[in-house]
């Protein structure tokens, strides 16, 4: 049997990585990489760092306005969907490029296998809960990672075909945490590339990446976030993504960031070393929270709402607004719950439970 498998922006490759080796083993997978993310450290890092097989199509659809970046993935992926004849499509997560091989998929009756299915932040300003709710709404295999997921499933009606099997991050998690010592702490430090400064050698950090739309459209936002970094207890490293690197060169010409190490965006094994070591984690990326639970850091969650409600409990990770104030006060203040953690996210065997679905699936 045949699988189309879309992927398309950072946190896919991570996914991708952790299911494609498994689900090799007993499909026939054919890979295809819509170009939203491009940057050699937003996509090919990660196919080298992570052994994830080379894409079999590059559609090269770059940055763009939604319509005309989900509408060219969706005519890039129509053509190969039609020249492939697959037995199904997957598609992970929440971004333009799922919503894309979704609906491409569904109107020529390829059932869609979602992976990362059932995630709801009940804010409809987010592209990535349209993205979800359409996506989930056609699809035909529904991959959940915890109950809530499944839950929010069944409150939407949706109950065929959906099995929790846990969090594919979690695999990745804990397949590559095992190698993070192999190698000696100075080998992590010298690959931060200082954006605006060398980035130095740092005893401790606190780790921070901003990228979601509801904080980097207003460039007060920003100010907010950095000020309350700025103003922490020891240096932050914060590796900046390419949507808000005009934002930050403007917000460095115009302030003085002495505790802020911006860097370069960093591959997989290099962000766990420092999301492990880190005394605590600032961010708006949802791969992130879980990764701090899931290394026991501490995290602060610059956003109103969080879909991995889980972290919430227990003070792993805490709410704040964009704001200087805030942040700090939050970020003095996580302190985890001792004995509070539980395996939400699964034990690291998401992508077998999703192969061997799969294989059940398809005998039908
Ligand atoms: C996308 C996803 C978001 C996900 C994030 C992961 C959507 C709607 N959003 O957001 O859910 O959390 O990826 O990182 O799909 N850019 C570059 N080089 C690149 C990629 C992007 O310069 O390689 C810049 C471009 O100016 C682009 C902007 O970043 O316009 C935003 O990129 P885009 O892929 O549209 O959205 P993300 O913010 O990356
Ligand atoms: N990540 C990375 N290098 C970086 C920043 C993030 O490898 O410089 C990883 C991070 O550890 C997590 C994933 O990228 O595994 C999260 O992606 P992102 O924050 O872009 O998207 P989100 O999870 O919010 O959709």
């Amino acid at each position: 049997k045949k699988i189309v498998t879309v992927v398309g922006a950072r946190p896919q490759f991570i996914k991708a990585a952790a299911v494609s080796r498994v689900l090799r083993k007993s499909f026939r997978e054919v890979l295809v990489h819509t170009g939203q993310h491009y940057d050699y450290n937003m996509s090919d890092l990660f196919f080298q760092e992570m052994d994830i097989p080379k894409p079999d199509y590059n559609l090269h659809v770059g940055s763009g306005s939604h319509a005309v970046q989900t509408a060219d993935m969706m005519v890039g992926i129509e053509k190969v969907l039609l020249d492939e004849a697959p037995d199904y499509l997957m598609i992970y997560g929440d971004t333009n490029s799922t919503l894309a091989g979704a609906l491409a998929a569904v109107k020529l009756h390829i059932p869609i296998i979602h992976v990362e299915a059932g995630l709801r932040s009940f804010n409809m300003q987010m592209p990535e809960e349209i993205n979800r709710i359409l996506s989930d709404r056609i699809s035909a295999l529904l991959f959940c990672p915890t109950d809530a997921a499944v839950e929010n499933l069944n409150k939407e009606g949706i109950t065929q075909g959906v099995h929790q099997v846990g969090d594919v991050m979690c695999d990745a998690v804990l397949y590559y945490a095992k190698k993070l010592e192999q190698k000696p702490k100075e080998a992590y430090l010298e690959k931060l590339k200082g954006l605006y400064r060398p980035a130095g050698t740092p005893d401790s950090w606190y780790l921070a990446t901003i990228h979601r739309a509801e904080n980097t459209d207003d460039p007060e936002k920003i100010r907010g976030i950095l000020n309350g970094l700025e103003a922490l207890d020891a240096a932050v490293v914060f590796p900046v993504h390419p949507r808000i690197r005009g934002l930050v060169d403007q917000a460095v010409r115009e302030g003085d960031y002495r505790n802020i190490l911006f860097v370069e965006p960093v591959g997989y094994q290099d962000m766990l070393y420092f999301a492990k070591h880190a005394k605590k984690i600032i961010t708006d990326s949802g791969g992130l929270q879980k990764e701090a639970y899931i290394l026991d850091t501490p995290c602060v969650t610059v956003r109103n709402e969080t879909e991995w409600v889980e972290t919430l409990r227990g003070n792993h990770n805490i709410l704040a607004s964009p704001e200087a104030e805030d942040i700090l006060q939050k970020v003095m203040q996580t302190k985890i719950e001792s004995g509070s953690k539980k395996a939400y996210y699964g034990n690291g065997d998401a992508a077998e439970k999703i192969t061997k679905w799969i294989e059940q699936e398809s005998r039908k």
